[in-house]
C-alpha cells in the first residue's frame, strides 16, 4: 500500500468510472479531517465515495475556481486568499453544504459541482452555529425547508447525484416521515446517523432504528447507515443489524483508514496507514495538523506545510505505542475504566443488555473477563 512520499497517487478514476450507491463503503464528511490527503488516503484503503467537511454555502460562494499546475490540485480560494476546497480531477469526492435555504444551496452547489462527483447537504449538525443559522439538524424538523432544498438542486443540477445526511427523529414515524419526503424528492441516496439530535457521541448507535427504517421505507432508495463502526467485524455485523449493504465510516476511519479493506482485509498497522498519509500531506503541501486526528491527540498547533522528520517521527512513534496497544487491548481497557461508561454505570447496563443481540457490535480485543471493552474515540459535528 505504502508508496513513495512524492508518487502521484491513483485514487482518482476517470469521469466513466461506474459506481453507485449501492454496496459501498463512504467516508462520512468530517470537519478538519476530511482534507484532500486523507480523502485519498480512504480511497487508496478501499473507500468507494469520500465526502467532503462541510462548508457553509455563503463561504463557498464567495470562492474562485483555480488549477494548480504544480500541484495537480483544482482549488477553492476565498477572495481573502484562504484555501476552502481542494480536489484532483476526477476524485470520488461529495461535496458536503451546510445550508438553510434553496437559492443559497443552488449558488453554492453550481460554484463546484463540475469538479465534484455528488453534493451532499448536511441535515445532522446539532453544533449551536448551524442550528442557529438554520443548517443541519435545524432541517429535520422542516420537512417542507428539506424538500426545497433538495428539489432545487436536483432539477437543476442535471446529472450531479444529490444526497444528504440525517440523524434519526424522535420516533421512528417520524423519521419515515422525513426519509419519504426526501426520498420524493429524487436524491441518489441518504446518510442516516444513527443518533438523535441529541444524543452524545458515546451513546451506542441506534441500528435497530436504522433496520426499521430501512424495512418500512423499502429498498429503491440507498441507505448509508451511519455510527459506531471501528473494526472489520463492524463493517459485516452493521450491514446484518440494518439490512443496508452501503455503510458510512467516519470515526473508525479516522483512527486507521485501513477499515475501508473491511470486511476481507485486516486493519493494517496503524504507523503504515499513518506514513503513508504524512507522504500525501507532502505531495499535496497540505498541512499535517489539519487533518491528521487519527486517534493522535489533538490536531498541531502550528501546523508547517511540510512536516520536518522530528514532528514525522513523533508520528509515528506515537503511532507504534498505539499499534501495541491495541494488539493488548490496553487502551481499550483503559477507555472502559476512565470514559463514559464508568461515569454512567446505569447507562452502561443499559447499553450492555440493549446490545446483547447485537450481531457485529462486540468489543475489539475481548477482555479476559469478558467484559465489553470497546476505543470510543470522541466525535463532534453532525
Ligand atoms: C471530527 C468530526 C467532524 C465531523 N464533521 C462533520 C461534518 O462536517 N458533517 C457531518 O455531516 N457530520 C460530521 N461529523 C459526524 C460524522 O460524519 C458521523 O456522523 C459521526 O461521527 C458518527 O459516525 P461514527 O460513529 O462512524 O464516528 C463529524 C464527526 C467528527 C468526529
Amino acid at each position: 500500500m505504502a508508496e513513495a512520499a512524492d508518487a502521484a497517487p491513483n485514487q482518482a478514476d476517470g469521469p466513466e468510472a461506474p459506481w453507485s450507491y449501492r454496496n459501498i463503503l463512504a467516508l462520512a464528511p468530517m470537519v478538519r479531517v476530511n482534507t484532500l490527503p486523507f480523502r485519498l488516503l480512504a480511497r487508496e484503503y478501499g473507500a468507494n465515495i469520500v465526502y467532503s467537511e462541510e462548508l457553509v454555502d455563503r463561504s463557498v460562494v464567495q470562492c474562485r475556481r483555480s488549477e494548480n499546475a504544480a500541484l495537480g490540485t483544482i482549488d477553492f480560494r476565498h477572495e481573502s486568499g484562504k484555501l476552502i476546497f481542494s480536489t484532483v480531477p476526477h476524485e470520488r469526492v461529495a461535496f458536503q453544504l451546510g445550508t438553510a435555504s434553496a437559492g443559497d444551496a443552488l449558488r453554492a452547489a453550481q460554484v463546484v459541482c463540475a469538479d465534484v462527483r455528488a453534493i451532499d447537504i448536511n441535515m445532522g449538525c446539532p453544533v449551536k452555529f448551524s442550528v442557529q443559522g438554520g443548517m443541519g439538524a435545524a432541517l429535520l424538523s422542516k420537512p417542507e425547508r428539506v424538500k426545497d432544498i433538495l428539489g432545487t438542486l436536483v432539477r437543476n443540477l442535471p446529472g450531479v447525484p444529490v444526497t444528504c445526511k440525517i440523524r434519526l427523529l424522535d420516533s421512528a414515524h417520524d423519521t419515515l416521515q422525513l426519509a419519504r419526503a426526501i426520498q420524493e424528492t429524487g436524491v441518489a441516496a441518504l446518510a442516516v446517523h444513527g443518533r438523535r439530535r441529541n444524543d452524545r457521541p458515546r451513546w451506542w448507535a441506534q441500528w435497530d432504528q436504522v433496520a426499521l427504517l430501512r424495512q418500512q421505507l423499502g429498498s429503491e432508495l440507498p441507505l448509508l447507515p451511519n455510527g459506531d463502526i471501528f473494526l472489520p467485524e463492524h463493517v459485516r455485523g452493521a450491514r446484518e443489524a440494518t439490512g443496508c449493504d452501503s455503510l458510512m465510516l467516519a470515526r473508525g476511519a479516522m483512527w486507521n483508514a485501513s477499515l475501508f479493506g473491511a470486511p476481507e482485509a485486516e486493519l493494517r498497522p496503524q504507523r503504515e496507514v499513518v506514513a503513508r498519509y504524512v507522504a500525501l500531506c507532502r505531495r499535496y503541501d497540505t498541512y499535517l495538523g489539519s487533518g491528521l486526528r487519527l486517534g493522535l491527540g489533538s490536531a498541531d498547533p502550528n501546523p508547517s506545510p511540510n512536516p520536518n522528520p522530528n514532528q514525522v517521527r513523533r508520528l509515528l512513534w506515537q503511532c507504534q505505542v498505539r499499534d501495541h496497544e491495541h494488539a493488548r487491548g490496553a487502551r481499550q481497557d483503559r477507555d472502559l475504566q476512565a470514559g463514559a461508561e464508568g461515569h454512567r454505570p446505569g447507562r452502561a447496563r443499559a447499553r450492555r443488555r440493549r446490545d446483547a443481540g447485537r450481531p457485529g457490535l462486540r468489543p475489539a480485543v475481548p477482555r479476559a473477563d469478558g467484559a465489553r471493552a470497546r476505543a470510543r474515540p470522541a466525535a463532534r459535528g453532525g
